[in-house]
Order: C-alpha cells, then sequence, then structure tokens
C-alpha cells in the first residue's frame, strides 16, 4: 500500500510515527503546509503530487476541517484512490456525497476513526447490521465535555479551568466551541445514526444543547442528589422517522456513564437479537485515534471496500415522543416553566415530563432572554 497523508497535526503525526516501521505500508507523501522534522524528501505543498502520482493508491485525511479536505478527499476518489479519514465533520456534512463518490469510483471510504476514536464503533455497527437492524443508539461521544463535566463535579474545579486543561491535554477541537456547543458530538450522532439506521440525517434537525452554561453550584446539586452530569447524544428509530438530540442528561450515579471520566467515551447500541451493548475507550487523542486510521487501513489493504452501510432516504426527526424531566436553572420567570413545575431543587427546578421537542424549542427561544440558562434531562 502506498499512501499519501494529508494532515501532518496530532493524529497525522500519530499514524505516521504508528506506520514508520510497517512494511506494507509506504507512506510516501505528506502534505503538510509547516516544516515538521523527519519528513525528508516526502514533505509536498500541494495535493496535485500526490493525486498525480499513480504509485499512490490511498489517501489519509487527517487535515480536519471542510475545505479543503472535501475537495481534496472528492479528488482523490475521482483519480481512483482509496480514502480513509478520521474527519466527523468532513462526514457529517458531505455523507452522500462522499458515500456516493466512494461507490461509483470503485473505491474504499473508511472512517472508524471518526466516532468513538480509538472504539471499533462504526465497525461494530457495520458488524450487527450483518444480522439485524439497529433501533436505537445512545453515548458520551465527546472527550472535552466528558472531560470538563467530570473534573467539575469529582475535583470542584471551574467550567474554565477544566477547559484549559482539556485544551492543553490535546482533546479540544482547534475551536472548542465546537466541543462545548455540541457539534462535534452532533457530528458524530449524525454519522452513527446513518450507518446504524441506514440513514440520511440532517445536522439542522437534530436539536442541540450544550455544556457552556453549566456551573459548579449545578454540579453541587447533582452530587447531592445522586446524579451526575454527561453530555448524551440519543437517538432512535421508529415507523418513518427517527428521534434524536443532544443533550446534558443527569444519570443515576450508579448508571455506567457515571462511571465514564476524563477524556473517556461510552457508546451503546441497541438491536434484536444482542440486546444492549456498550463501546468503551478514548474518544480523542493521537494515539487512540492513529490506531482506528491505521486499522483501516489493513482493512482497505485486505480488500474491504463497501462503505459501513448502504445509502438511505432522508429521516425526518421527530422528538415528541422523547419525554424527560427536565432540571432548569434560569433567571427568567416564565410562564411555561411555571406551569409544568414539578420539583424545586436549590438552583433549578425540575419540571413535569416534557417532550425533547417542546423543552429544545422552549430553550431556543429563553436563551434569548437568559443566555445564562442552563437545563439538562433525567434520565
Ligand atoms: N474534540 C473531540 C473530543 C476529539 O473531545 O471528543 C475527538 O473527536
Amino acid at each position: 500500500m502506498v499512501i499519501g497523508l494529508l494532515g501532518f497535526g496530532t493524529v497525522g503525526g500519530g499514524v505516521y510515527e504508528m506506520l514508520r516501521d510497517r512494511m506494507c505500508m509506504d507512506v510516501k507523501y505528506v502534505l503538510c503546509l509547516e516544516n515538521p522534522e523527519g519528513l525528508a524528501g516526502k514533505l509536498v505543498r500541494s495535493v496535485d503530487q500526490i493525486l498525480s502520482d499513480d504509485t499512490v493508491d490511498t489517501v489519509v485525511e487527517v487535515m480536519g476541517g471542510l475545505h479543503p479536505a472535501r475537495e481534496f478527499v472528492l479528488q482523490a476518489m475521482a483519480a481512483g484512490k482509496n480514502v480513509v479519514t478520521a474527519n466527523k465533520l468532513l462526514l457529517a456534512e458531505c455523507y452522500e456525497e462522499l458515500t456516493k463518490a466512494a461507490a461509483q469510483n470503485h473505491v474504499a471510504l473508511r472512517c472508524t476513526a471518526a466516532v468513538g476514536g480509538g472504539i471499533g464503533w462504526l465497525t461494530a455497527l457495520e458488524r450487527c447490521k450483518r444480522t439485524e437492524r439497529v433501533h436505537e443508539l445512545t453515548g458520551i461521544m465527546n472527550g472535552t465535555t466528558n472531560y470538563i463535566l467530570d473534573t467539575m463535579q469529582t475535583r470542584g474545579v471551574s467550567f474554565a479551568d477544566a477547559l484549559h486543561q482539556a485544551q492543553e491535554l490535546g482533546y479540544a477541537e482547534r475551536d472548542p466551541a465546537a466541543d462545548i456547543d455540541g457539534e462535534d458530538i452532533l457530528n458524530k450522532l449524525v454519522v452513527s445514526a446513518n450507518v446504524a439506521f441506514d440513514a440520511l440525517l440532517q445536522k439542522a434537525d437534530v436539536p442541540v444543547f450544550g455544556i457552556r452554561s453549566v456551573q459548579l453550584a449545578d454540579m453541587q446539586t447533582f452530587r447531592e442528589r445522586g446524579w451526575c452530569c454527561r453530555l448524551i447524544a440519543s437517538a432512535e428509530h421508529y415507523g418513518e422517522g427517527v428521534c434524536a438530540v443532544i443533550e446534558p442528561t443527569l444519570v443515576r450515579a450508579t448508571d455506567m456513564e457515571a462511571a465514564v471520566h476524563s477524556n473517556f467515551n461510552l457508546i451503546s447500541f441497541i438491536s434484536p437479537n444482542a440486546g444492549k451493548q456498550s463501546f468503551y475507550g478514548q474518544g480523542a487523542g493521537r494515539f487512540p485515534t492513529a490506531y482506528n486510521v491505521v486499522q483501516d487501513l489493513l482493512d482497505v489493504a485486505a480488500g474491504k471496500k463497501a462503505f459501513y452501510a448502504p445509502l438511505g432516504a432522508r429521516l425526518p426527526v421527530d422528538n415528541d415522543s422523547f419525554v424527560r424531566q427536565y432540571y432548569v436553572r434560569t433567571t427568567l420567570d416564565d410562564p411555561f416553566l411555571s406551569a409544568n413545575v414539578a420539583e424545586i431543587w436549590p438552583t433549578g427546578i425540575v419540571t413535569a415530563p416534557l417532550s425533547a421537542k417542546r423543552m429544545h424549542a422552549w430553550a431556543d427561544d429563553a436563551l434569548e432572554r437568559d443566555p445564562g440558562l442552563f437545563f439538562a434531562a433525567l434520565r
């Protein structure tokens, strides 16, 4: 296998190092705009040099971002090259375009590292679907937010300090807003649901509430009542549609998710024969992510061409039947909340059961009046 590596950042460097002693995998080119040491003779500034070399059969895209990653990947496939990528944003935004391009050009497109970092989550879904349908998936899919919530709750560290630590440790996205406001986990949920349900979800259809406004006082309240806060993505396939939502969620201190510390991820799916299966591991970081890129390369080298799932029809998202009680902290004196109070906690109220559709619609509107508002579903 002769490889062109697009990107030499945290993940790219890890992939390069893991492949260095693998005789059957030759990284012939590295596309990088800086001048890292030890790449003599491999460093190129233009993707054309890689795409025009017929000896390169596989391109590894670990640049991240949408552009020019999308253009480079499409050009690579059009040139007959297999593609392995860890880019969840690219997959979530261009799922239909990329999976069609791979099929039309008879090349492989693999992206296991895009969801769950070092966890073989997408390949587990792929294997499950050989025997049955997946009807539900749920989990902690973002290491940075888990690190922040866990560090706040267990060590009493402020949100800002916990975020800073996550950045120092290399878990956070270049712009950490993508982590704390939920875009990163949204990308992962969309790709997972598309694979799990043979679907085509649109990001804009999935309501998202992140953890930007959580405070230590909220954490204290949760701890005193035996709850633990996690940012959880959920999707459920029913009839002709899906419920899909991303929101801070209070789990019982004895639940599995509460035992997920630091930047670890825990993702589960439910299928008729296997029941619930959960996958735990490093969801971010240099070598865990590089590990799954290399696993994908080995699959491609072994001749695997098919994508994880067939491309399905666009599925509507409707969260009317996704009903929870919600913890809400706000400075607003709001008639909707007043009409739905079930309990009063020291820092906020707990609502009567509400659909995720109503709760997120209310919060979208209320945030304009109280930007510091925080809410979390009780599971
Ligand atoms: N920022 C991401 C996370 C990196 O924290 O999970 C891995 O996708």
